[in-house]
């Protein structure tokens, strides 16, 4: 079934008018070109629509992955936590292609990654909306502008679809009267909002979101906690969290994992998490300094550090 949008179109002469007044505009529905459209509407509701299967991946000699398995089931909101340095972000990379897993499979969308070509692989980042660890605004462009960015540079929309869309995606996350304003000019609160607002500009079917309540002040987080809860349920999407922000992000996943030293430890709903035994689970849930989750980054011991004068 195909998508369809109200646009603004500007008239000629010989068309109707919306209304009587002086503005030479009416209102038209167009059908969404096809990147705008929902391509997996058929498959089941609950089909998992990412699966990572005995995933190894490394760093020259560092293993950050060592046979993963996670599924990432439609509909749902799926965190995945795990320690600074653990791999979350490569996590994310594996999942959109950009990088190869040294052994075992990544499927999304019911395709294996790697076996996709250059324009198979675009096309199934086009249906995947991503909000980046530094957030990655474009500093020389407006707000407006920013959401813009990926409808420009994917689609071939007229102007006035451009608009409607840029201004709907920016009324979901409360910033479409702060449209004009530039990057500089906005809290950290709101240049991630807008970074949410570009993520959902090309009605993606999942959205990947890298450590979203990072540095943001407790009424920034509640909003933005929420905002992701909300457009998981209106927009049909599914969505990934990777982040340490145990609290908030267990408020609104439906099932979690926790990975450290490049396994699972362990997954389930926040709740099983929370009352889990597992040491690195209650360490990780509970922020405690001390467990089996290194503070250090792997390496030689302190000591032989300092008595080795020779290395750098
Ligand atoms: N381009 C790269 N080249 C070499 N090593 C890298 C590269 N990117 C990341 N790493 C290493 O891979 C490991 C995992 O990095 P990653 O960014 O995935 O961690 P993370 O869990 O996202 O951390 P954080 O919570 O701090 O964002 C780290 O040890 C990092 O040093
Ligand atoms: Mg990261």
């Amino acid at each position: 079934m195909a998508r369809r949008a109200i646009v603004r179109e500007p008239v000629r002469p010989d068309q109707p008018r919306t209304g009587g007044g002086g503005n030479a505009v009416r209102l038209a529905v167009i059908e969404m070109p096809s990147v705008m459209q929902d391509p997996t509407h058929t498959q089941m509701p609950h089909d998992p629509l990412v699966t990572l299967e005995d995933v190894s991946f490394a760093r020259g000699s560092r293993v950050i992955f060592d046979g993963v398995n996670i599924e990432i089931p439609r509909g749902k909101i799926t965190a995945i936590l795990g320690p600074s340095g653990g791999g979350k972000t490569t996590l994310l990379r594996l999942i959109g292609g950009q990088l190869e897993p040294a052994s075992g499979k990544v499927t999304v969308f019911g395709r294996n990654v790697q076996g996709l070509n250059t324009a198979e692989l675009f096309a199934m980042r086009r249906r995947i909306g991503m909000l980046f660890q530094s957030g990655a605004l474009l500093t020389d462009l407006d707000v407006f502008e920013n959401v813009a960015f990926p409808l420009r540079e994917h689609t071939h929309l007229p102007e006035s679809m451009i608009r409607t869309i840029v201004l709907m995606k920016l009324e979901v996350v409360g910033l479409r009267n702060a449209r004009r304003l530039y990057p500089r000019e906005l809290s950290g609160g709101m240049a991630r909002r807008v970074a949410l607002a570009r993520a959902i500009a090309l009605d993606p079917l999942m959205v990947l979101y890298d450590e979203p309540f990072a540095g943001q002040d407790p009424i920034s987080m509640g909003i933005l906690v929420r905002l992701i809860k909300q457009l998981n349920r209106a927009l049909n999407l599914t969505s990934v969290i990777v982040s340490h922000d145990v609290i908030e992000t267990a408020s609104i996943a439906d099932q979690m994992y926790l990975i450290a030293d490049g396994k699972v430890v362990e997954s389930g709903p926040p709740a099983t998490m929370k009352s889990s035994a597992t040491p690195a689970v209650v360490q990780f849930m509970q922020g405690l300094p001390d467990g089996p989750m290194p503070f250090h980054f792997p390496g030689a011991d302190y000591l032989t550090d300092l008595i080795d004068g020779a290395s750098p």
